[in-house]
């Protein structure tokens, strides 16, 4: 265990993307940091990259969140550094494109893992400490397309409204607790994210930068807004999310993903 004061955040899928970019803003922030992803490459360099520019810790954990038991293996892995973090950002994701049928099932199975087993059992394991010490803030990164049933990003959006539902109800358990809990809805962001899902998205609604999400998320912890949006796009999708039928919602979505193969 260190005995730093600095507050102490934990981010998942923070090798790049979106979670680089909360390592980032909460390193300005002076936290110590344990980053975690499998690219240990990436880790090391984001880490040095922190620890050069700002007076803090940069710890890494390489780690597949896909794995069994991988939310314990963090959980012990954290203790070496705090009993309890003050953050913890679920951040870890991967979309995957195309017909359900077609997607190989352990690609299923690893994003179910990553998306809920992980990030269910993570909370189970440190939300205790936090309720204990009465603060601490856990940020779960949904998605907008948690909102809408997704055609061709089915099991994708699924886990995303899983993450959103699970957030709201949460936050109302502990509400009087002291710890905040956020389900945070980015847009289409600018990262590896679409390339690696193998789509390319054809939306006009303008695509956001990760340090954009990464502010709103920021600003909202304190506001202890549990859904949040980014800017005009995020209200917008969220605002017809709410109105417009399901039916259509999915039937128009569905004109905008549908593979070329089969148009
Ligand atoms: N980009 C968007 O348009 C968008 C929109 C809404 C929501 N999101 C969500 O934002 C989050 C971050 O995505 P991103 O856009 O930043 O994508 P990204 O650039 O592809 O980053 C994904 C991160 O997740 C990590 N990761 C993936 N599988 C993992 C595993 N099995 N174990 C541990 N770490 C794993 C990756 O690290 P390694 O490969 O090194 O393990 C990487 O650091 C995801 O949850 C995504 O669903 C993204």
């Amino acid at each position: 265990m260190t005995n730093s004061k600095r507050p102490f955040a934990i981010i998942t899928g923070a090798s790049r993307g979106i979670g680089a970019e909360y390592a980032r803003g909460l390193a300005r922030q002076n936290h110590d940091l344990l980053i975690v992803a499998r690219d240990k490459a990436r880790l090391r360099e984001l880490s040095q990259e922190l620890e050069t520019a700002h007076t803090i810790h940069a710890h890494m954990c390489v780690l597949d969140l896909a794995q069994p038991n991988s939310a314990h293996q963090l959980f012990v892995r954290a203790r070496e550094y705090r009993q309890t973090p003050d953050l913890l950002i679920n951040n870890a994701g991967f979309g995957l494109y195309g017909e359900f049928v077609s997607h190989p099932l352990p690609k299923i199975q690893q994003m179910l893992h990553l998306h809920i087993q992980s990030v269910v059992e993570s909370i189970r394991l440190f939300l205790p400490g936090m309720m204990e010490q009465a603060s601490g803030t856990i940020i779960n990164v949904a998605s907008i397309a948690g909102m809408l049933p997704i055609p061709y990003f089915a099991e994708y959006a699924a886990t995303k409204a899983f993450l959103i539902s699970f957030s709201e109800a949460l936050a109302e358990e502990v509400k009087s607790s002291g710890v905040t809990i956020q389900a945070c809805c980015p847009g289409q962001t600018e990262t590896d994210f679409h390339a690696s899902a193998g789509f390319r998205p054809s939306s006009p609604i303008p695509i956001q930068t990760a340090s954009q999400v990464v502010q709103a998320s920021l600003a909202a912890i304190d506001k202890k807004q549990t859904v949040v949006t980014v800017g005009w796009p995020g209200k917008l999708s969220s605002f017809l999310a709410t109105w417009v039928p399901r039916t259509i919602l999915t039937k128009q979505t569905a004109r905008r993903t549908r593979p070329p193969s089969m148009t």
